[in-house]
């Protein structure tokens, strides 16, 4: 249930939907292994490096500058000052080439966030963002050209069409959980609790168990067990249903890939790592518990 105006009215535009299926794919074909971007491109774009989605790091730098302008704008009107004018121009371009780069990691976000009501907000999200884009080269032509008055009138609109979108922005990581650690809401026992028989356990099985609530994923590779969070930090997607690679595993729903020995992210979309249980058996009984690295 939509629970505020923004969102209501986007929940009502479903000529988006047809926008969404054909840029998505398009977008997630450009980031595949096959396509001209790549998924070492697109690791770097999601922030995996960073532990943290790069694209909301990204947003503060136009929506810094454009803030930052309207104040120089509105100083130069009172004061006509072609000194603090030309501050506001500068803001206005800074602005834009961090548009431009949030712009890039949010369509590579968005091409891996699925479907259904936080892909519908995504676009509009980011449509709106290019609309205020768009004001603003308008205002910085306009002021190229000595139609300054007109130049800050656009830059105006645009400072708030860029809030209603920075305001869509926080809904989807707030509400819709776009970008959140999805591992969060889960805790590892901090003592040793018996969560399978040893002897149920096959090689190579991707094993989903239940570790005092939270989901385990159990892997045996030879001697060694591994045990890592089973709900994917991307989106929570059930990580016993993907495929083992080696000593890793890729999860279903949109392809991150998690070492199983230390949970760190191979491959994004996901940024967060997966936790990582410590692992014992005792008395023919897999055991896990929070682990101290
Ligand atoms: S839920 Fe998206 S990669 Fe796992």
């Amino acid at each position: 249930m939509a629970t505020n105006i923004p969102v209501a009215v986007i929940e009502k535009q479903d000529w988006l939907e047809p926008i969404a299926d054909r840029l998505q794919p398009t977008v997630a074909a450009a980031l595949s292994v096959d396509g001209p971007i790549g998924p070492k491109a697109a690791n770097i774009l999601h922030g995996t490096w960073l532990g943290h989605p790069l694209h909301v790091v990204l947003t503060d730098v136009p929506l810094g500058s454009w803030t930052a302008a309207a104040v120089l704008d509105v100083l130069e009107e009172k004061t006509g000052s072609r000194a603090i004018g030309r501050g506001a121009d500068a803001a206005i371009a800074v602005g834009l080439v961090g548009a431009a780069a949030a712009a890039l990691t949010g369509l590579t976000d968005w091409s891996k966030i699925g479907g259904g009501r936080p892909r519908r907000i995504g676009l509009a999200h980011g449509l709106v963002n290019a609309t205020a884009t768009v004001c603003y080269i308008t205002s910085l032509c306009l002021r190229r050209a000595h139609s300054r008055r007109a130049g800050r009138r656009f830059a105006w609109l645009g400072l708030i069409i860029s809030s209603v979108a920075a305001y869509l922005g926080g809904h989807l990581v707030y509400k819709e959980k776009i970008g959140v650690d999805h591992t969060a809401n889960y805790s590892p026992p901090e003592d040793f609790v018996a969560v399978l028989a040893e002897a149920e356990l096959r090689e190579n099985e991707l094993r989903r168990v239940d570790a005092s609530g939270m989901p385990v994923l159990l892997v045996r590779r030879g001697n060694r067990v591994y045990a890592i969070a089973e709900t994917c930090a991307h989106l929570g997607g059930p990580l016993s249903e993907g495929k083992l690679e080696d000593v890793a595993v890729r999860c279903p729903w949109h392809g991150s890939r998690f070492s199983l020995e230390d949970g760190r992210v191979l491959e994004g979309p996901s940024v967060h790592a997966q936790p990582v249980l410590e692992v014992r058996v005792r008395d023919g009984q897999i055991e896990v518990r929070r682990s101290e690295r």
